[in-house]
């Protein structure tokens, strides 16, 4: 495609930005709430075709450039954790080729109802909801989403080397949402009953998963990565008892 076109997609994205900020403060100022949600409506929409240019401009980007090498980490996004870790590095992100029917697999604990996607937005809320009596478990489950966030990581390179992009959906497509968060404000140890089970279930599906996909560098994968599960689950069943066995905090 020729230089224009491309000049011309650049141009479109700064219009629609520029439209975007403009609906905004058109929405602040409406004279009452229903014309405000329509006007933001608009604004929705012109963000949906920003975001369209610039996936055009990045895919663009993408084609011509070298897979990155990846750095190796012995600690979550270079941050030395404080809560006990598992010693065992995690294997080299790799697959034996590319294969649509594990991505989609994959992409259910990427981003499915229950995945590293909920697991990070849950134990944060929770820890920033944490009555400040419980410090130490807000600080811990702080330090958990981290390890969350490199389990996602990991799992968005897996998809991409199966082929496809690692956009916050599960496997039949559906868009990752803030609705599957548990988040039982006030109640700490519900949320830590609802921690608890959701490392459960993660653990469970990750072993299914290990069986149904036939890869032998994605199993070492997933299997490192229930080996942090498991930690987790210890973790949150010690504050558990530590708190809310005895009725305290409930
Ligand atoms: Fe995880
Ligand atoms: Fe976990």
């Amino acid at each position: 495609m020729s230089e224009r076109f491309w000049e011309m997609v650049r141009e479109a994205a700064q219009d629609e930005a520029d439209a975007v900020g403009f609906y905004r403060r058109m929405a602040e100022i409406a004279p009452c709430r229903a014309i405000a949600h329509s006007i933001e409506d608009i604004a929705r929409d012109e963000m949906h075709h920003l975001n369209y240019f610039e996936s055009l401009l990045c895919s663009r980007q993408e084609r011509g450039r070298n897979p990155r090498d990846r750095r190796k980490r012995d600690t979550a996004h270079g941050r030395p954790l404080t809560i006990p870790t598992v010693p065992d590095p995690y294997p080299p992100i790799r697959v034996e080729g590319p294969n649509p029917e594990y991505a989609r697999l994959l992409l259910d604990d990427y981003a499915g109802i229950v995945s590293e996607m909920t697991a990070i937005n849950q134990y944060l809320f929770h820890h920033f909801d944490m009555p400040e009596e419980l410090a130490d478990v807000a600080h811990m489950l702080e330090e958990v989403a981290i390890v969350e966030m490199h389990h996602l990581e990991m799992l968005a390179e897996l998809i991409k080397l199966l082929g496809q992009p690692p956009m916050y959906m599960d496997g039949q497509g559906l868009f990752w949402n803030a609705t599957y968060v548990p988040y039982l404000p006030g109640c700490p140890c519900e949320q830590l009953e609802s921690d608890i089970r959701a490392e459960q279930i993660a653990i469970e599906t990750y072993r299914r998963h290990i069986e149904l996909i036939n890869d032998r560098y994605i199993r070492e994968i997933l299997a490192r990565i229930i080996m942090d599960e498991e930690l987790h689950l210890r973790l949150f069943n010690e504050a558990y008892e530590k708190y809310c066995s005895g009725g305290r905090h409930r």
